[in-house]
């Protein structure tokens, strides 16, 4: 028996925040954005949503899509590094609102890569059999850790929450094979200090290699070979480092999932808000062998290769 998605669901703030907007803020330009990095524009939270909000209303509609009750929950893992505090947790919190009376709760903190963390956490405590409904959130409010005077950061985050119910799923569906790890030497590269603070050269270098090699590795471990690969999901740092990772896989660039362009880089949530926008396009059908993979501060990285559908 294996761990799949049964249903998924979003958040992102209304606020729409330009590449336009910023050049009146940092000494930056809408052209420099578009071609480094691929962004137009992200979404900023108003000061009273902050990371628990964002990720009930995504939590709300994933419920939903799965056809599940909050009581049914048997765990909720939040991943994120912009908790609304340092405790209780944002799962805590959530577990509360939502009324999840049952379920367990604990936070992840493995940044862009927590998601993919969540996930495999998830699936270990479905497969083995001692839960059957799982409640995996990537999100983050990165707005009140970036310094909106620094161009080298301010310019690439945005906020948002994506959220999956696990559960066991029939035949071949599921997650097939997964690929975690973390090299703590690149430790410097991201780092909390008073802001979020990046050597974006260096992270760059060790995404590019990293993405595709852990990509092509997922693949491989789950018995198939790149061409059996229907949709590619990439954490959305940066377009550049994306297409390294689909060049990789020898996709076509329809087969890889961009929404790095309109929400920027969204942390532990860009990966499942990726997928909810690809469901949503009927991008992502039941059958798909589908290949998720993210990297950030730790330096950490992780990759799922699943196969769609319940
Ligand atoms: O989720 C994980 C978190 N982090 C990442 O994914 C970041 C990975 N890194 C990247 O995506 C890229 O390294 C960046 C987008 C951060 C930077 O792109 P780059 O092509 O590596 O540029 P660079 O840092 O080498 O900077 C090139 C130039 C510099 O000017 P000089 O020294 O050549 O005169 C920067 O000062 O671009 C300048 N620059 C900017 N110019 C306009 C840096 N930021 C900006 C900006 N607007 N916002």
């Amino acid at each position: 028996m294996r761990a799949g998605i049964w249903g998924m669901g979003k958040y992102v703030p209304e606020h729409v925040v330009t590449n336009i907007d910023l050049e009146k803020k940092v000494d930056t330009n809408d052209e420099w954005i578009r071609t480094r990095t691929g962004i137009e524009e992200r979404r900023i939270a108003s000061d009273d949503i902050d990371t628990s909000h964002m990720s009930y209303f995504a939590s709300v509609d994933a419920l939903e899509k799965a056809g599940i009750h909050p009581e049914e929950l048997d765990m909720i893992i939040v991943a994120t590094v912009t908790p609304d505090q340092t405790f209780p947790s944002v799962s805590s919190m959530l577990q509360q609102q939502l009324g999840a009376k049952k379920a367990a709760a604990m936070d992840v903190s493995a940044a862009c890569a927590g998601f993919m963390y969540g996930l495999v956490t998830g699936k270990q405590f479905i497969e083995s059999g001692t839960y059957k409904h799982v409640l995996v959130v990537g999100t983050e409010k990165l707005s009140k850790i970036v310094d909106w005077n620094d161009r080298n950061t301010a310019v690439l985050f945005g906020d948002g929450s994506g959220a999956a119910v696990l559960g066991p799923v029939e035949g071949d569906n599921g997650i097939l094979s997964f690929e975690l790890g973390s090299d703590g030497a690149g430790g410097n590269h991201i780092r909390m200090e008073d802001h979020l603070m990046m050597n974006g050269r260096e992270v760059f270098k060790f995404a590019v290699r990293q993405m595709g090699e852990s990509a092509l590795n997922v693949v491989h471990k789950a018995g198939l070979v790149k061409e059996d690969v229907d949709f590619l999901v990439p954490h959305q740092a940066n377009i550049r480092i994306m297409e390294a990772a689909r060049q990789r896989l020898d996709l076509p660039i329809e087969r890889m999932s961009k929404t790095v362009d309109r929400y920027g880089n969204t942390s532990s949530a860009s990966i499942p808000l990726s997928l909810v926008h690809e469901l949503e396009n009927g991008k992502i059908k039941d059958g798909d062998v589908v290949v998720l993979v993210g990297f950030g501060a730790g330096l950490v990285w992780g990759a799922v290769a699943m196969k769609w559908g319940k």
